[in-house]
C-alpha cells in the first residue's frame, strides 16, 4: 500500500516537473522558496536553510527527496539527507512546516527512519530539526504507528550514536517524544515550543488559560521541566552551538572522543585559587571560578545552564581531551543535591559512560536537601539514580574534593566506594558524616539540654568536631583520598590523573540513555 503511494506520489511529482520546465535540483529551490513565504513571517528559517547552518558549507547532500506522496508531490514534510561538521559525518533531518505543518505521516516517518538506519551504521551521529505539528491527522493511526517506530529507533541508537534534537517550531503531540528520546534537546527562544496537547486541550480539561510560550517555551523547558538542554536566543546560535557540542563528542561509542592539540600547558599553576575558598565554612563561591581555571582555555560549555542550578554539567577539554565535568555550586541552594540537580547529573553521566567521555567531579556537597516536598517528591528515587549513574560508570573517574563532602551526599557525589579511580581533596576539603552543628546536636543534646548556658557550649562543641571531623586528615588516612593537594596545582594533578587513566576505558556499546 505505502509502496503504491509513494509511486503515484512520484507521478505527480514527475508532471509537476515537467510543467514547470525544471530540473530535480531546483525543484528543491522553488520548494524552499514556496517554503520562505510561510515560514519568514513566523520568524522561522526554512528546512533547507537550517541544514546549511548547521552543516559545514557545501557538504549537504539530500536523499529521499523522490518520495513524496499524493498529496505533497513537490516534496514531503521532512527533508533528509547527510553532510559533514568540522569534516565529521553527520545525518540530518530537518522537518518542513511549510508542507502540511511538518506533520508526521506514513512517508515522513519512513524517511525519518531511514536517516537514522543510515546514522547507525555508519556510526555517525543524527540531527533532527523539529519543526511539526505532530501526528498527521487525516492518516489517522498510520501516522501513530510511524510515531511508534521512530521512537522505538530512537532508543535503539541510544547509547550507540549522539542523537541530538533542535526545536525550532511547535513540536507538538507524538513530536515532543522523539527529541525526549535523545541525548540533547536545544531549544530556540520564541519559536520553539514542546507540549504534549495544546493551550486549547488543556482549557477543556483542567480549565487553564495559558499562551503556548508560557506552556512550552524556553521558560517552561529551560529553565522548569529541564526537558531542554539549552536554550537559545536564535536559530543561528543553536545551529552553532549544536557544532560546538558535537566537536566535544565521538562519531559513536565505538571511538573515544577526539583530542584537540592546546597551547594550555597542562601543568599551568593556578595561584588564584589558592584564596578562592573564603574564610567563613558557610559563604557561597562560584564554582565555575575552579572550573574555568584548570580547564583548556578557560572554556566550558554548560548543559542545563538554566536548569537546577545547584549543579554544573559541563563538557570541557584538559589537555586537548573531551572531559565531562560534575560539580556542586554552592552559589545555588549551597550546592545541596535535590529531585532536580540529581536527575540532571544522572543522566549527564550516564551519557559520558555510554560515549568514553571521563569524567572529573568538583565536590562541595552539605547534604541532601531536607524536606516534605523533596521526600514526597521522590528524593530517595532521584538521589538513587546518581548512586546507580556512578556505580556503572567505566569511564575514567577522578574527584576533587573542594570543601564541603557531607554524609550520603559525599557517597553519591564519585566517592572511592563508588568507584572513583582517583580522589584528590584540597586542604579545606570536610569529609564528614553531617556538618558540624546538625552532629553536635545529635551526639551533644544531652549535655546542651542540661547546660545553663547552652548556646555557648554548643559553640564550643561546633569547634571541637571541626577540628576533628573537618578536613581530609582522617579520608586520607582511611585511604578514601588519595592525596591532599595544593588548589594552584589542581590542573597538573587532575591531567596526571586522566593520562595515567588513559587506557581506562574500553569502546563498545555500554548501554542505552534512558531519560531519566
Ligand atoms: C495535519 C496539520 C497538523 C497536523 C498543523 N497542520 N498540524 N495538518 N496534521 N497535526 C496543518 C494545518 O492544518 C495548516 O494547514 C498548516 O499545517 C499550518 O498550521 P497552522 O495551524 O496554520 O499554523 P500555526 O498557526 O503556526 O499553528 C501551528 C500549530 C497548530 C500550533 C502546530 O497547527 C496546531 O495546533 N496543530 C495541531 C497540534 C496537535 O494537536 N497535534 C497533536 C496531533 S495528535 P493549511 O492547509 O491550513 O495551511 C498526536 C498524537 C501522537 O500527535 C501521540 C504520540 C505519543
Amino acid at each position: 500500500m505505502l509502496l503504491l503511494y509513494i509511486y503515484i506520489g512520484q507521478i505527480y511529482r514527475l508532471i509537476i516537473i515537467r510543467k514547470l520546465g525544471m530540473s530535480e535540483e531546483n525543484l528543491a529551490d522553488v520548494r524552499n522558496e514556496k517554503a520562505k513565504k510561510i515560514q519568514h513571517p513566523k520568524g522561522k528559517l526554512t528546512a533547507y536553510e537550517r541544514i546549511h547552518l548547521l552543516l559545514d558549507e557545501g557538504s549537504f547532500s539530500e536523499i529521499d527527496e523522490n518520495v513524496v506522496s499524493e498529496e505533497n508531490p513537490e516534496g514531503e514534510a521532512v527533508v533528509t539527507g547527510s553532510g559533514t561538521i568540522h569534516g565529521r559525518p553527520v545525518f540530518v533531518f530537518s522537518e518542513d512546516f511549510s508542507v502540511m505543518g511538518g506533520s508526521l505521516g506514513e512517508i515522513v516517518a519512513k524517511k525519518i527512519l531511514r536517516i537514522m538506519d543510515l546514522a547507525l551504521e555508519a556510526k555517525a551521529p543524527v540531527v533532527g530539526i523539529k519543526d511539526s505539528g505532530g501526528a498527521r491527522i487525516q492518516e489517522g493511526i498510520s501516522s501513530l504507528y510511524g510515531y511508534a517506530q521512530i521512537f522505538k529507533k530512537n532508543v535503539e541508537a541510544s547509547g550507540k550514536i549522539p542523537q541530538i534534537s533542535v526545536i525550532v517550531g511547535p513540536s507538538a503531540g507524538g513530536a515532543v517524544y522523539s527529541p525526549a528520546l535523545t541525548d540533547f534537546i536545544f531549544q530556540v527562544k520564541d519559536i520553539g515550543q514542546l507540549y504534549v496537547t495544546g493551550p486549547n486541550v488543556v482549557k477543556t480539561v483542567t480549565g487553564e488559560e495559558v499562551t503556548y510560550e508560557e506552556l512550552g517555551g524556553v521558560e517552561a523547558h529551560g529553565t522548569q521541566s529541564g526537558v531542554s538542554h539549552q536554550v537559545c536566543e536564535t536559530e543561528e546560535q543553536a545551529f552553532e552551538e549544536v557544532r560546538y557540542l558535537l566537536s566535544f563528542f565521538p562519531q559513536s561509542s565505538d571511538q573515544k572522543p577526539p583530542n584537540f592539540i592546546t597551547e594550555d600547558d597542562p601543568s599551568r599553576n593556578v595561584d588564584s585559587l589558592e584564596s578562592l575558598i573564603p574564610e567563613h565554612r558557610n559563604q557561597p563561591y562560584d564554582m565555575n571560578e575552579v572550573i574555568n581555571n584548570i580547564v583548556d582555555d578557560g572554556e566550558q560549555y554548560p548543559i542545563h545552564a538554566n536548569y537546577a542550578l545547584n549543579i554544573i554539567t559541563s563538557f570541557v577539554r584538559i589537555n586537548g581531551n573531551t572531559i565531562g565535568v560534575v560539580a556542586n555550586q554552592p552559589m545555588e541552594l549551597a550546592g545541596v543535591l535535590d529531585i532536580n540537580s540529581s536527575i540532571k547529573a544522572s543522566r549527564f553521566v550516564r551519557f559520558c559512560d555510554a560515549f568514553n567521555i571521563p569524567l572529573l567531579t568538583l565536590v562541595d556537597v552539605p547534604g541532601f536537601l531536607p524536606g516534605v516536598e523533596q521526600e514526597h517528591g521522590g528524593i530517595i528515587r532521584s538521589g538513587a539514580k546518581l548512586l546507580y549513574a556512578y556505580s556503572e560508570a567505566t569511564v575514567p573517574r577522578v574527584c576533587v574534593v573542594i570543601r564541603k563532602a557531607y554524609g550520603g551526599a559525599y557517597i553519591v557525589m564519585d566517592s572511592m566506594g563508588l568507584g572513583a579511580d582517583k580522589l584528590f581533596a584540597w586542604p579545606s576539603a570536610e569529609i564528614a558524616v553531617m556538618g558540624a552543628e546538625g552532629a553536635v546536636d545529635v551526639i551533644n543534646r544531652k549535655d546542651l539540654k542540661d547546660s545553663d548556658n547552652p548556646e555557648e557550649l554548643k559553640q564550643k562543641f561546633v569547634d571541637e568536631y571541626n577540628e576533628k571531623f573537618s578536613n581530609p586528615d582522617i579520608a586520607a588516612k582511611l585511604g578514601l583520598v588519595d592525596k591532599i593537594i595544593k588548589p594552584s596545582e589542581t590542573r597538573k594533578v587532575v591531567t596526571e590523573a586522566f593520562k595515567e587513566l588513559v587506557n581506562k576505558t574500553n569502546v563498545g556499546d555500554k548501554h542505552g540513555n534512558i531519560p531519566l
